[in-house]
């Protein structure tokens, strides 16, 4: 949140406090007058009741009070009826924007308290970067009894799309109770964290203040993916012109593409693997073994906890045989990976979704917006090609399964990926047709 804006709401509050004070001050005075006149007028009468008693005073003759009398009480009922016509539609009139005022201004509280909890309070921004940008934690790794084995970095992921992965709801459970087995501690109360309630939501107010527009996000994850393909050098990549022709020339049918997405910023540290499937499907992913003093102390051996095979399973489950065992075709895999799973509700064959499983082409916050999310359509195709290739073993397939399900959507035709909705007279077209890329069934 910016200063000015804060700047201003206190300016607005206090332009009405002003008011307020400089009335209640007018009456005060007035109050005190009265009573000093009062005090004052009643001296002189002390004994003499009988001749200055107000009920005694002659009152108006006839003659005033049915002409100059009436008409003055006429006429200043007539002017507070005037007060009345212009105030109401007045007060009506900005009533709105005052109401909208005093949301923005809660709002603008919030996310003040949720920037002070990120960046003093609770110390996200330790781990996860200033503007949650990703970073790093350190993470001690125990043998089975507990003992020490090494001190290494373990990558805290980017927050700045959060929100574009999960749903509020979602980001409340992961700060509630952390990441068993990794550095995000527990924050909540639930959890057996320090954190009220309200203050775990004013932190998701600030988050949802620095998240990217779905558009940024998924050219930052383009973007990346190029240079790791080579396609694009690392001055390059302010390079508008030089970021499209690298873009452009992506193999989506390439199994690596996928390979590289998949794995998404592990060796460069972008985003802190906010974008990949890695960190939470292969154990080991996210700790950090590259680079000079990366392990410590340096000739421990870490292997046993870092050699796992791509989507061998973490806090995701293994990715083996996805389809056919849990998917039938590889376009119901693309679209489980785009929307990703919500609690209670089924998905695949025999799956239960916790919601923990992020939406990564989908931003589970707009329901009626489809594809908001942070990678492209095509990516999240070619990483669910690649992802249908694992089998378990130590390498994958390397082999796209072809299936044909009587239940999934089965065209052979090509549409073109215009931008507009694709129609074709036999079917639906898949999740991947529908992108432009070639069914896979
Ligand atoms: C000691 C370091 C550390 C601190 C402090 C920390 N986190 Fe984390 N956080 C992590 C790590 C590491 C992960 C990734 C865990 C994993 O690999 O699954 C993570 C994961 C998360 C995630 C899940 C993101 C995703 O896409 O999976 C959210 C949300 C999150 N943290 C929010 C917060 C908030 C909010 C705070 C402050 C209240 C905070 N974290 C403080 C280290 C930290
Ligand atoms: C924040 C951690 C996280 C990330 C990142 C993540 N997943 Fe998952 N994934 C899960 C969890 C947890 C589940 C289990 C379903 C649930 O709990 O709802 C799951 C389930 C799945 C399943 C279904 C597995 C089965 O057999 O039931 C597939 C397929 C999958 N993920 C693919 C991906 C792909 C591809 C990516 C990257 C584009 C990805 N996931 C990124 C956590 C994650």
């Amino acid at each position: 949140m910016s200063v000015a804006s804060s700047a201003s709401t206190v300016l607005a509050a206090s332009t009405v406090q002003t008011i307020g004070t400089v009335i209640a001050v007018l009456v005060l005075i007035g109050l005190v007058g009265y009573v000093v006149a009062t005090y004052l007028s009643a001296r002189a009468e002390i004994g003499s009741e009988i001749e200055l008693a107000p009920n005694r005073k002659p009152y108006y003759s006839d003659d005033q009070l049915e002409t100059s009398k009436l008409n003055r009480t006429l006429f200043s009922g007539m002017a507070l009826l005037g007060v009345i016509a212009v105030g109401l539609p007045l007060y009506w009139l900005a009533e709105p924007g005052r109401q909208g005022g005093a949301v923005d201004g809660f709002l603008n509280t919030f996310e003040a308290r949720g920037l002070e909890q990120y960046e003093t309070g609770s110390q996200c921004v330790r781990c996860h970067g200033s503007e949650g940008v990703g970073g790093q934690a350190t993470y001690t790794v125990l043998d089975g009894n507990g003992a020490f084995v090494a001190a290494v970095n373990w990558r805290a992921p980017a927050l700045n799309t959060v929100l574009l992965r999960f749903s509020r709801d979602e980001v409340y459970q992961i700060i509630d109770y952390g990441r068993p087995g990794t550095p995000m501690p527990a924050w909540g109360a639930e959890g057996g964290g320090p954190r009220s309630a309200q203050e775990i939501q004013n932190i998701i107010d600030y988050l949802a203040s620095i998240q990217l527009s779905s558009d940024d996000a998924q050219r930052e994850a383009q973007t990346e993916l190029a240079t790791e393909l080579g396609l694009l050098s690392e001055d390059q990549q302010d390079d508008d012109d030089a970021v499209d022709a690298a873009i452009a020339q992506i193999d989506y049918e390439d199994l690596a593409t996928g390979e590289a997405a998949f794995n998404l910023g592990r060796e460069s540290g972008f985003a802190g693997g906010a974008y990949a499937c890695g960190r939470c499907h292969t154990a080991g992913w996210s700790i950090i073994t590259e680079g000079e003093d990366a392990v410590q102390p340096p000739g421990a051996d870490v292997t046993p906890y870092v050699s796992y095979e791509p989507g061998a399973g973490a806090f995701g489950p293994p990715l083996s045989n996805e389809v056919p065992r849990q998917f039938a075709t590889v376009d119901q895999l693309a679209e489980f990976i785009s929307g990703g799973s919500e609690l209670g509700v089924a998905y695949g064959s025999r799956g239960q979704g916790s919601g923990r499983m992020p939406g990564l082409g989908d931003n589970p916050n707009t329901e009626t917006v489809a594809g908001d999310g942070m990678l492209p359509p095509e990516i999240i195709c070619a990483i669910a090609r690649y992802e249908s290739t694992l089998t378990g073993g130590e390498q994958p397939s390397g082999e796209v399964p072809t299936t044909t399900s009587s239940t999934a959507p089965s065209t052979t035709t090509t549409t073109e990926a215009s931008g507009e909705e694709a129609t074709t007279t036999t079917s639906e077209p898949g999740f991947c047709e529908a992108a432009g890329l070639e069914s896979q069934d």
